[in-house]
């Protein structure tokens, strides 16, 4: 089965999951905050599932700026769109499309949580981003890992557990899925390290997500 097609399939559980998992809601404010954006930019949300970021969104760029989430699984655009036509959101729209080379024209920023880790190549993903934001935008990755806190192996356990179920593709026994989800991870928050400046970064949720963002250099 395809990622799209594993969205679509679990989409209403995964629309429950997002938005009901402990401290959560927390860290998608905190890192639509982190975006620096200011009321009438336009923000662009990578791979916005059934849009559990929208409305942090819409609350740093205020009615007269836009939200704009793309996503290519048709299962989560429609959840996603029932959302924002229930909450009237006339200033947020949903396209379909590859979030790796966007159809779209430019924005002030760019997020993208709990989706770096599906890319094989995270590196020129952000760097894609970063050229579509251009100088001075701004960009912030928001994703789960192992946590290397010291009580990293009770947490990293069912951590493990989680990520195997939730991983759309073939399973691998050279590369299980946790492993790989942790190489991606570390790739993507390090390119936005590298590729901007006023970086800033957190983590939450027993040190199994992080958080970094910046200003485009
Ligand atoms: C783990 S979910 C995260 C959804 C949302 N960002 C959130 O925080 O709840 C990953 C999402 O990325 C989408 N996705 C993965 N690869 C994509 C791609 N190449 N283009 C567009 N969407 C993609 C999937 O369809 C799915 O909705």
């Amino acid at each position: 089965m395809s990622a799209a097609d594993f969205y679509t399939r679990w989409a209403h559980l995964y629309d429950h999951v997002s938005r009901s998992i402990p401290g959560i809601a927390g860290l998608r404010r905190q890192t639509a905050h982190a975006l620096d954006l200011e009321l009438g930019d336009t923000v662009i949300e990578m791979g916005c599932g059934t849009g559990a970021n929208l409305a942090f969104l819409r609350e740093q760029v205020g009615p007269e700026g836009s939200v704009v989430g793309v996503d290519f699984s048709d299962g989560v655009l429609q959840r996603a769109r029932t959302h924002v036509e229930n909450e009237g959101w006339e200033n947020v729209h949903l396209v379909r499309g590859d979030a790796r080379s966007p159809p779209l024209g430019g924005a002030d920023a760019v997020v993208a949580t709990f989706v770096i880790g599906m890319f094989a190549d995270p590196e020129q993903v952000v760097g894609e981003w970063c050229a579509f934001v251009g100088s001075g935008g701004n960009i912030a990755l928001l994703n789960a890992a192992r946590s290397s806190r010291w009580y990293g192996p009770l947490v990293n356990l069912p951590f493990r557990g989680f990520v195997l179920v939730s991983t759309p593709g073939k399973r691998r026994l050279d590369e299980p899925a946790h492993v790989l989800l942790d190489e991606r991870v570390a790739t993507g928050h390090a390119a936005v390290e590298r590729r901007c400046e006023r970086t800033v970064h957190d983590d939450g949720a027993l040190g199994l997500v992080r958080l970094t963002a910046g200003r485009v250099l």
